[in-house]
């Protein structure tokens, strides 16, 4: 999960390349690089450093690099520490350079055959074998038809950009398994892992298609199929806002993604729900039919998608009465799966590009599944195009790491889907009436919630010294306390674990003391008082306790204890609004601790490697 970037235009690429980097940072951000050809020699002018793109940009205000055509990367390291060596671009005998996002599986045989051939190695990376592959077919060949041959040996999901200072009115850009778009500006065109990359250069995409291989030039693109057929992809017009990606009066992404999280809700119940229903088309035209049939569900997820796919299970087991089965993506695609008839197949992702959950979908769709519904934040991306039901959240745009309004659309999306399979096995009309109306009401109540932000920044102070946390809940408010503790392990380096209280006893209660601050989630509901004993055995054992409650509760601040109040709320949507303050402690904890808020250590964005 790199970011990509290249452009050939008649004016300067080198800071069109770094503002694009910028914005692909959130893909990784160990190093950076760039390559440019001299207009006049044609030599590769080549950048790199490590750390992130700002480091980038520092050297380049010491090194000459320009020129009309170029590429540059952000690295997120899979194979080779972070260094300024394993940065891209990789070279092949000054003639070649070649950025990569992905992984190429069998590079170490390509590697030893390559150094038989007389190549040299600079780098541990995986990508030179990419480059010195290509290299070794040029003599022969044109670069489209080096880049073809090279890339039928090269094994594994990875997208390329390459240039060559022998054909320097060329761009070549490949899409095998990993994401890369194209862009079109006026006489000038950019090749880019995302559309955002290059928000300010084009509005015009065309989308590559698995196994696309595309020739750029300042005359425009050419496409080909990995036959290496001439082939149209239809262009797609996206007028991206600068706006959108500004971070406003907050002092992080993050913070301001969770502050809009009342408005996220609104946007994406908007045109969805009306005269307190479902309107359940909102799942695709062909939507109502396949929920007709659909006996059971299996939700597939990573990370904090796979949280939500878990309070979905509760949600359509209690509502709809049908099985539902939840699974890590990168679990499942390599386990022997059983699928019973009329199953319908989910996958959530922010992205719609995390390898796992996209193997999972392909491995989905060669099964005896129903149908596919993808739950995505990204219209572009590959797990909208590869579903056939299709539900978008409208979080807008999420920029930090830590996924946050992403989290509670996907809640949201599930709701509606529970409310949809829910209508066919028993739920009322009074009864969804009345879960409508409370969804109507959640983004108040979740500004209400917000409100809490000062109190939640005090307690936050006690964190600060702390190694470990566990965060507690029961039933449906497990998997929340599964995401607090996520978010917290996230972007605070703390290790946090979360349990579902019931089980503390059999053996993480002996981890209690008074350095385990102890999270619980306690929303009035028919666990609280269970919940309520499990707390006592925190307490008895010395550990600080933090609870999230309501205020119409006995829970009350003692010696022990700390409560911050939470609004009312319809207990099924509980899980919503019990996210914000998990979301509100991990933030704070980690604004104390001086972490990298929106670009933790060791973590990207998009996963798009397995
Ligand atoms: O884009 P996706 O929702 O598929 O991403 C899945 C996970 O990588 C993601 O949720 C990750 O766990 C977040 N960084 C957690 O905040």
């Amino acid at each position: 999960m790199c970011g990509i970037v290249g452009a050939i235009a008649q004016r300067d690429v080198a800071p069109i390349l770094l503002d694009s980097l910028k914005r692909l940072e959130y893909r990784g951000y160990d190093s950076a690089g760039m390559a440019v050809l001299h207009p006049e020699n044609l030599t590769i002018q080549r950048i790199r450093t490590l750390g992130k793109v700002s480091q980038l940009a520092q050297a380049m205000t010491t090194q000459s690099s320009s020129g009309y055509v170029g590429i540059a990367h952000t690295r997120w390291a899979t194979h080779g520490k972070p260094s300024e060596a394993n940065a891209h671009p990789h070279l092949s005998s000054d003639d070649i350079a070649l950025v990569h996002n992905g992984i190429i599986e069998n590079y170490a045989n390509i590697r030893d055959q390559l150094i038989s051939l007389g190549y040299g190695f600079a780098s541990e990376t995986d990508t030179e074998v990419a480059a010195h592959t290509i290299h070794k077919y040029l003599d022969k060949n044109d670069l489209l038809h080096a880049v073809y041959h090279a890339t039928k040996e090269l094994q594994g999901a990875y997208a390329l950009g390459i240039l060559s200072r022998k054909f320097p009115n060329q761009l070549i850009a490949v899409r095998r398994g990993s994401p890369l778009v194209i862009g079109l500006g006026t006489n000038e065109f950019f090749i880019a892992s995302d559309t955002m990359a290059l928000l300010p250069v084009a509005q015009k995409f065309i989308f590559l298609e698995e196994g696309d291989i595309a020739s750029v030039s300042r005359n425009g693109v050419e496409i080909y199929d990995k036959e290496l057929q001439l082939v149209e992809r239809p262009i797609h017009t996206i007028d991206l806002k600068q706006d959108i990606i500004d971070r406003g009066e907050y002092r992080h992404y993050m913070e301001k993604e969770i502050f809009e999280q009342p408005q996220a809700i609104s946007d994406t119940l908007e045109g969805r729900i009306a005269n307190e229903k479902l309107l359940e088309q909102s799942f695709g035209v062909n939507a109502s039919e396949l929920f007709d049939k659909i006996k059971r569900v299996h939700i597939v997820a990573c990370g904090t998608s796979y949280h939500a796919g878990l309070v979905g299970q509760y949600w359509i087991e209690s509502l709809a009465k049908i099985p539902c089965t939840v699974n890590v993506a990168s679990e499942y695609r390599y386990r022997n799966t059983v699928v019973e008839s009329d199953t319908l197949f989910v996958t959530l992702s922010q992205s719609g590009e995390t390898a796992d959950t996209l193997a999972a979908l392909r491995k989905a769709k060669t099964l005896n599944y129903l149908a596919t519904l993808g739950i995505c934040n990204v219209a572009e991306s590959s797990l909208v195009r590869e579903s056939e039901l299709v539900f978008m959240t409208r979080a807008g745009i999420e920029i930090g790491v830590a996924s946050t309004k992403a989290f509670t659309t996907q809640l949201i999306s599930l709701i509606l889907l529970s409310i949809a399979l829910a209508r066919r096995h028993g739920l009322t009309t009074t009864e969804e009436n009345q879960i409508v109306h409370a969804l109507q009401h959640l983004p108040k109540t979740l500004e209400q919630a917000l409100t809490s932000a000062e109190a939640i920044k005090q307690l936050a102070c006690r964190f600060a010294d702390k190694e470990h946390a566990l965060f507690l809940g029961r039933g449906i408010e497990y998997p929340i306390a599964m995401e607090g503790a996520l978010k917290l392990k996230e972007i605070s380096y703390i290790h946090a674990e979360a349990y579902p209280a019931g089980e503390l006893k059999h053996g993480p209660l002996a981890l209690v003391d008074k350095n385990m601050p102890v999270v619980a989630v306690a929303p009035k509901d028919e666990l609280l008082e269970k919940l309520q004993s499990n707390l006592s055995e925190v307490q008895a054992r010395g550990g600080e306790l933090i609870i999230f409650a309501e205020k119409n509760t006995h829970l009350a601040d003692t010696k022990e204890s700390t409560v911050i109040y939470l609004p009312e709320i319809h207990t099924l949507l509980a899980p919503i609004l019990y996210t914000i303050p998990l979301q509100l402690l991990a933030y704070h904890v980690a604004v104390i601790k001086g972490t990298d808020v929106d670009q933790p250590r060791n973590l990207a964005k998009s996963v798009t490697v397995e």
